[in-house]
């Protein structure tokens, strides 16, 4: 087989990749080692910067969305039994955020795969790379019984935090930047109506919670956890007693409860590997880097590495000019960094790191203060949750 781009992974970053590219009329083939089901059912992120809802109609993918999605202009951060508003549209200039669940925006997108008549082949088994420092990289895979090699221009890593494609790199040309954190988020998904109509990011002495939705009847909220903990410790009534405790407020707040149907602990790590690029080999989305979930950059992030590579790709397809694929790895890393420091910032704002006392928690608050009473400091956090301006 003989493709221009190869794209291993079809989460977010593999599949815009690809759409992105049909539009600029470069062809490739997509491999994902889950079933379609699989990919179009796992629960993830939900929030989408407004930069990402412009790409997803750029390409012919908003439609749905733009129906069903949830239009948000702010997010409330909940502290001392109080909530405090930030108003997005008002601190950047009109941008506000979306949200539309992740598997919703994959069904999309495979969608259109499909109906593209595109190469798009799902459970592929032992992805492995060749020649990346060549100037025609191979891939070799098995697709039921039959083995299959691919000759190609490019291959783009777009097979997340546990794929093949980071790890091709011979290890010394690669470093890795990483942070792991004391905690991790306990989610669930119940049947009620939304609590709140925006978001809220709450601290309290317990530790964090949150509260999303996901539709008219569905709501997503989270609690800080131990990291080690099981999901089976957790009674739908301690869940429900434990989100009331945190999200109390002065005023009698308490959430609106109903039949939990899905129960989830994440792990909260910052990982970033540089340079994103080996000879032919690109890396986009979580193959290349992971946030912890606060701030809702993951699934952004990966948006926005793949605009860069799609840009690179069809400038050297028009021009036969590599220099935006020279410069993919620094321009997508400068956002990358951002979208770190702010996930690392807001994670380090509303958690209670396990050991710390009473001084740490009254710094949090006092920064809070801050953040909600200085329009200079909540606009540093409104620009950033709705998303810095893409790089050029
Ligand atoms: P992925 O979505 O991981 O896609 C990679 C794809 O590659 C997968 O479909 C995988 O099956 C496939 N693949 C892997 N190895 C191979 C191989 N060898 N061959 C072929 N295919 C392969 N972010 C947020 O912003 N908010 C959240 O609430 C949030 N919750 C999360 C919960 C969980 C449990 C996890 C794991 C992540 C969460 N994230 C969240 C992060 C966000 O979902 C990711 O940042 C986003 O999915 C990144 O997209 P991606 O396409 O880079 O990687
Ligand atoms: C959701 C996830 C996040 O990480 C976040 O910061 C806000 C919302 C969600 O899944 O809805």
């Amino acid at each position: 087989m003989r493709t221009q781009v190869a794209i291993v992974g079809a989460g977010p970053a593999g599949l815009l990749l690809s759409r992105l590219l049909h539009c600029a009329g470069i062809e490739s083939v997509l491999l994902e080692n889950r079933s379609r089901a699989e990919i179009e059912s796992t629960i993830r992120a939900g929030v989408l910067e407004h930069g990402t809802v412009d790409l997803m109609n750029s390409i012919g993918a908003g439609e749905r969305l733009e129906r069903e999605g949830f239009v948000h202009n702010g997010i409330y951060l909940r502290f001392d039994g109080r909530d405090r508003h930030i108003d997005f549209p008002d601190l950047t200039g009109g941008k506000a955020i979306r949200v539309y669940a992740q598997h919703e925006v994959i069904k999309d997108l495979v969608a259109l795969r499909l109906a593209s008549s595109s190469d798009i082949r799902f459970e592929v088994k032992d992805v492995t790379l060749q020649d990346l420092d060549t100037s025609s990289p191979k891939l070799r895979f098995r697709d039921g019984e039959q083995e299959f090699r691919i000759k190609c221009d490019f291959i783009a890593g777009c097979d997340g935090t546990h794929g093949v494609c980071r790890t091709s790199i011979p290890s010394a040309r690669r470093a890795t930047y990483d942070r792991t954190y004391p905690f991790g988020w306990f989610g669930i998904l119940c049947r009620a109506p939304p609590s709140s109509h925006e978001l809220i990011y709450a601290l309290h002495e317990r530790g964090f919670a949150l509260v999303s939705t996901r539709s008219s009847s569905i709501q997503r909220m989270y609690f800080q956890c131990d990291p080690v903990d099981q999901v089976s410790n957790w009674s739908d009534d301690r869940i429900w007693a434990e989100f009331r405790s945190r999200l109390a407020t002065i005023d009698g707040w308490a959430p609106k409860e109903g039949p939990i149907f899905d129960k989830v602990i994440v792990g909260m790590r910052s990982v970033v590997t540089e340079p994103m690029q080996y000879g032919r080999l690109f890396l986009a989305g979580d193959a290349a880097h992971v946030v912890p979930p606060t701030g809702a950059k993951g699934l952004n992030l990966a948006a926005a590495d793949v605009r860069v590579l799609a840009r690179a790709l069809q400038a050297f397809y028009a021009s036969g000019s590599s220099e935006l694929l020279d410069r993919y790895s620094s321009t997508a890393l400068r956002r990358v960094w951002k979208a770190q420091r702010f996930s690392w910032w807001m994670t380090s704002m509303l958690h209670r790191f396990p050991g710390t006392d009473s001084f740490q928690h009254r710094v949090q608050l006092a920064e809070l203060d801050y953040v909600t009473s200085s329009r200079a400091a909540a606009t540093a956090l409104a620009e950033n949750y709705v998303g810095l301006p893409f790089e050029v």
